[in-house]
């Protein structure tokens, strides 16, 4: 089963590494408020056009969304998309709340919202209870074994992904926070020695971090916020992306001028020492809680 799963996903493996993030497509996890259907059209379209054909979707409202762009824009043979067992909540039809684990039927309508035939990643996120959790990664490799599903992974493994699940286990990926906040090396390494594709998400953390840090580095040195907005996005983009052990990078983009931005930052590739050390340092000087 490994084999073909690599296999199957090697036509892709001349994308660019990063993905777009699926917050890019609700308003409330990030700095800007929520972007136009035109917008995202155009986000989508280029990055597209640039190479970048891995999108992630996490909540419902993230699925809907970018099924509509990709069936408009009428490319969604292109994508590669990511998909987790986020769902409404039914009785209050909130959208921002834990995730649930995957029963029948859930596959047929995440298919049906993205628009497409089968997920190229599945992620099944744990939901804290051993029995479910059972029960619903058996869900998921009968959804792979079908074929509607090519690759199942799992959210934040920790640092002994091989103890957790076992060296034999279904996941041939991981997905997880990596910034200069929270590194998370060791879970890196540890889930590629297990032969898993590595995630990386949330550089800018929402954007949030990226913003404190804009304001000490305004407050502490004087900078103009525009320039060293630019720089610290490529230094935080750059340390996520070509940080130990980390393939991909998931990114939030809400706005269609950061792209070239973020595909300039990848080709600059990892961070000179000097720069390494400025961030880190400037990372140092930032209150806790902003
Ligand atoms: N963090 C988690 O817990 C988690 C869990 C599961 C999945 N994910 C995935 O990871 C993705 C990314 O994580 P994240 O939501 O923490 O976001 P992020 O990628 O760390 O930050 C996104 C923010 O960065 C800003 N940005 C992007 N490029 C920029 C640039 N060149 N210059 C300045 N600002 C720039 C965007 O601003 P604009 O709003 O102006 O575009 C956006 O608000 C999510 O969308 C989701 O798909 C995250």
């Amino acid at each position: 089963m490994m084999s073909m799963v690599r296999e199957t996903l090697m036509d892709q493996a001349d994308t660019l590494p990063l993905v777009l993030g699926g917050h890019s497509f609700i308003p409330e996890l990030g700095n800007e408020p929520e972007t136009e259907f035109d917008t995202q059209l155009e986000i989508v379209s280029k990055l597209l056009d640039a190479g970048v054909r891995c999108f992630d979707t996490t909540y419902e409202p993230e699925r809907v969304g970018l099924g509509r762009v990709l069936a408009e824009l009428g490319r969604a043979d292109r994508a590669e998309i990511i998909a987790w067992n986020f769902f409404r909540d039914e009785a209050t039809g909130e959208y921002l709340v834990p995730p649930r684990a995957y029963r029948e039927g859930d596959l047929d309508r995440m298919l049906e919202q993205l628009g497409v035939e089968r997920l190229a990643r599945l992620v099944v996120h744990p939901v804290g209870d051993d029995d479910e959790d059972r029960r619903q990664t058996n869900l998921a490799q009968a959804w792979q074994a079908d074929g509607r599903v090519v690759a199942l992974g799992t959210w934040a493994p920790g640092d002994e992904p091989g103890v957790r699940f076992g060296v034999d286990n279904p996941y041939a990926f991981m997905v997880a926070p990596r910034n200069v906040a929270s590194d998370n090396e060791a879970s890196f390494r540890a889930s590629k020695a297990l032969g898993w594709t590595t995630f990386a998400t949330s550089p800018f953390n929402r954007g949030w971090l990226l913003d404190r840090l804009v304001q000490s580095a305004v407050q502490a040195f004087g900078d103009d916020p525009e320039s060293i907005r630019a720089r610290l996005a490529d230094a935080m983009l750059r340390y996520s992306l070509f940080g130990p052990c980390v393939d991909r990078l998931i990114i939030g983009i809400r706005r269609p001028e950061w792209i070239a931005a973020n595909l300039a930052a990848v080709g600059r590739g990892p961070l000179e020492e000097a720069e390494l050390q400025w961030l880190t340092r400037l990372f140092a000087e930032v209150p806790d809680d902003g």
